[in-house]
């Protein structure tokens, strides 16, 4: 077979680098990649928003699938221009994918279908927001409604919090994905991260993982795309996950089906684990990133069978297995992310960091230059390592960092740190 990714990420170098294992490929590519990327398979010069241009690609290296890693072109309709040009491509299409492409669509979705969420209410008007609050109490989430690069949601402490991001968003700081906001009732709890493989009609959990969103030690900073993660996630025992399954991702998968718009392709669902049990805080449609980087670690099976089988409908009784042990990633970001940061900096040490035990660095924004390695982006690299146990995992992926020189970085230095303490005996 013949397989294109999309996109540029470490979340794409995981998937490229378990593709290109597979005894079914013969060519694959990746567009447009990474310096990464460009050791599994051959990068092509397309950029993933072109829809036409991907098609005319796909069709001239007879292209038997498209996998497509970002949520932007899944919610622009990349599946349905590929499908209508005969191609087959791993996702959901335009309509599906609104369960990340609109929070106000999902948080509809749940209410009709009892599926637990935070209680809300979706404004297109600042005054009737500010009073919903006032009425509802402290604190509150204030969320745009559409895709906003993980900038959209502003968990406020204070009244003048909330109003100050209501005011904004209605200001267009967000674009049009601020049109309209949902506002809605904080939940305590753990996060976790909660992964399943849909073909419109059955799903199948994949292991499970947590991130570490914000920037600094200890959870605190700014939010970000995700600093690192591990699998398996401890608090996620199999009773929970057969309630995250019964609960919420197959009422989803059903109300997608009935609706006519039927889910396809990896269903995210970010929960809180609350007293009262799993709660969804929002879905994404895609694999997280850098959660995908460890679950395609700890991933035995072939990953091509089970997306083919997720496009043709037939993942009922397909059985995925996975490796015992665990693995983690630690995320090297440019210093300043998430805010402004330079490009250009030269990395070293890799290949020492790739020759510590269990280790495997995967590339997010890199760029090749005259045989050097320059930061090309925000998140830079995704050092991971797998191990018995989270703590060996975590050891081998910090002995990896600290063979990495790259003045202008930075990562967190307790990646995993929660479920390191409940390994403790
Ligand atoms: P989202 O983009 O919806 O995942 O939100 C970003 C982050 O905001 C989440 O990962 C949570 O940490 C936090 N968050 C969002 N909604 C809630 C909520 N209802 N209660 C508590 N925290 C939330
Ligand atoms: N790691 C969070 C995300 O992919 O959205």
């Amino acid at each position: 077979m013949n397989i294109l990714v999309l996109g540029s990420g470490g979340r794409e170098h995981a998937l490229a680098w378990k593709i290109a294992g597979s005894p079914l490929v013969e060519r694959l590519y990746c567009a447009p990649g990474n310096a990464g990327i460009a050791k599994e398979c051959e990068l092509v010069a397309l950029d993933p928003a072109d829809h036409a241009a991907v098609r005319a690609f796909s069709k001239a290296r007879k292209i038997d699938l498209v996998v497509v890693g970002p949520e932007a072109p899944l919610c622009a309709g990349i599946v349905d221009d590929l499908a209508a040009a005969g191609i087959k491509a791993f996702g959901p299409s335009r309509a599906a994918a609104r369960l990340e492409g609109s929070k106000g669509f999902t948080k509809n979705l749940c209410k009709a279908n009892n599926i637990p969420t935070a209680a809300y209410a979706r404004f297109n008007a600042a005054a009737p927001a500010i009073a919903y609050i006032r009425q509802h109490g402290l604190p509150v989430v204030v969320k745009a409604d559409g895709l906003a690069a993980g900038k959209g949601v502003v968990v406020a402490q204070s009244l003048a919090e909330a109003q100050s991001a209501i005011e904004r968003m209605f200001a267009g700081e967000l674009g049009a994905a601020g049109a309209e906001l949902v506002i809605e009732e904080f939940l305590h709890g753990e996060e976790t991260s909660f992964f399943a493989l849909c073909d419109g009609e059955t799903a199948i959990a994949l292991a499970c993982a947590q991130d570490h969103k914000r920037a600094f030690d200890g959870d605190r900073g700014p939010n970000t795309g995700g600093m690192g993660a591990y699998s398996p996630a401890p608090i996620m025992s199999d009773d929970l996950s057969s309630r995250v399954m019964d609960e919420i991702v197959m009422p989803t998968v059903r109300a997608m089906k009935s609706m006519g718009t039927p889910y396809k392709g990896v269903l995210y669902a970010g929960l809180m684990i609350t007293s009262a049990g799993p709660q969804l805080i929002e879905y994404n449609v895609r694999f997280g990133d850098p959660e995908c980087q460890v679950l395609m670690l700890r991933l035995m099976s072939d990953l091509v069978p089970a997306l083919l089988a997720c496009c043709d409908g037939v993942l009922k009784n397909f059985d995925l297995r996975w490796y015992a042990d665990a693995a983690l990633t630690v995320v090297m970001a440019a210093k300043g992310y998430p805010g402004a940061y330079a490009k250009g900096s030269v990395i070293e040490g890799l290949d020492a960091a790739a020759a510590v035990e269990g280790v495997e660095i995967f590339h997010a924004g890199t760029l090749a230059q005259d045989g050097r390695i320059l930061a090309n982006g925000g998140r830079v690299l995704d050092v991971c390592a797998t191990g018995k146990t989270i703590a060996q995992a975590q050891a081998r992926a910090y002995r990896a960092v600290d063979c990495i020189r790259w003045s202008d970085g930075f990562c967190r230095r307790d990646i995993g740190f929660q479920a390191v303490a409940r390994e403790k005996p």
